[in-house]
């Protein structure tokens, strides 16, 4: 098996994607904000929809926000705001999907969750309608198998924050068809981003590498080898990341990141991949990172105090 880390779609390949200018986004949270906001900025139409209408509005003043973040760092200008803004709706039903050309779900990382997101959508869409997840972890021919329509069904993992990460990973499942392929790379293209074709295995690429260091970071915090403070800035002065690898599960959600080591665990059945103790911990806590205020540091502080 291999995967080609640039994609060239043939004249013929592109002539058979089917076209979309209208994209449904499922799941208003962090993910699902910043898909939303660089799809309104690429000239598409967007209705994003949440089960939660707070999540709606926290999305749409987060891509406001971030709008004007780039208008000041002059990535976009301040005649774009007002009419991408304008392009994106937003709706609590599932019923608002029904003009789409192509949905990419962002509902939370649990494939049971998902699946009943599936379950739910499917009767609304168009028959020609595309479906994506942008799942970082879990099986995308297992989610296609859940559906009515696997060949039309991929996989797009979008990297967080959407608006500023060039990366997009596309995963066919083993049903997905050439055209739902060239059309999600077409999609990726016209949102600005580099594609790399990752092969179905759990994680893909990115997170295959990154998570199981954050959970090696939280075992050396587990077993003392050093405090957050120090681990953080370990890795950022000695390895050269740009953020330590405590900060960046705060900055992902400590519950995605159990959740993809869970999906590793279990998908690879190898005891290396074990989820760390106090990963959990924080979990069941409800110390899930920024997004609660509280993860391995306590943002209440500024800046951020070390929990430990
Ligand atoms: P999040 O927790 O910020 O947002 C999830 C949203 O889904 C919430 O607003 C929640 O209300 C909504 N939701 C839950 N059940 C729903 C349902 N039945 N119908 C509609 N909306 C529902 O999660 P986040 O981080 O945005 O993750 C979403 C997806 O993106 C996950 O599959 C995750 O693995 C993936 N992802 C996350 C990245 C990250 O850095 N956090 C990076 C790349 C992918």
């Amino acid at each position: 098996m291999t995967s080609s880390a640039t994609v060239t779609l043939s004249p013929e390949a592109l002539a058979a994607a089917p076209a979309i200018s209208h994209v449904g986004v499922i799941g208003a949270g962090l993910m699902g904000n910043g898909i939303a906001h660089v799809c309104a900025l690429a000239g598409l139409s967007v209705v994003l929809q949440d089960i939660k209408p707070e999540a709606l509005a926290k999305a749409m003043e987060t891509i406001s926000r971030n709008m004007d973040r780039q208008i000041k760092a002059g990535t976009i200008t301040q005649e774009e705001k007002a009419p991408a803004l304008a392009r994106i709706t937003t709706s609590t039903e599932l019923a608002a999907m029904a003009p789409a050309d192509m949905v990419i779900e962002a509902v939370t990382e649990k494939e049971e969750v998902k699946r009943q997101v599936y379950k739910a959508l499917i009767p609304h869409l168009k028959p020609s309608c595309l479906l994506a997840s942008n799942t970082s972890s879990i099986s995308i021919t297992r989610l296609g198998a859940s559906t009515d329509r696997p060949e039309k069904f991929i996989g797009m993992h979008f990297m967080n924050p959407v608006p500023v990460m060039k990366l997009v990973e596309i995963i066919r499942g083993i049903a997905t068809d050439e055209p739902t392929f060239a059309a999600a790379v077409s999609l990726a293209e016209r949102l600005n981003k580099t594609v790399v074709v990752a092969e179905d295995f759990p994680a893909f690429i990115v997170n295959r590498i990154l998570v199981p260091m954050i959970n090696e970071a939280v075992y050396a915090l587990y077993e003392g080898v050093a405090s957050v403070a120090s681990i953080d800035t370990a890795m950022k002065l000695g390895a050269n990341h740009r953020m330590g690898p405590l900060e960046l599960a705060d900055f992902i959600g400590l519950d995605t990141c159990l959740s993809i080591m869970q999906v590793l665990y279990e998908g690879l059945a190898d005891s290396k991949y074990r989820p760390c103790p106090l990963l959990v911990k924080y979990v069941e806590a409800g110390w899930l990172g920024r997004k609660t205020g509280r993860g391995f540091y306590d943002y209440s502080h500024t800046p951020p105090k070390p929990t430990r």
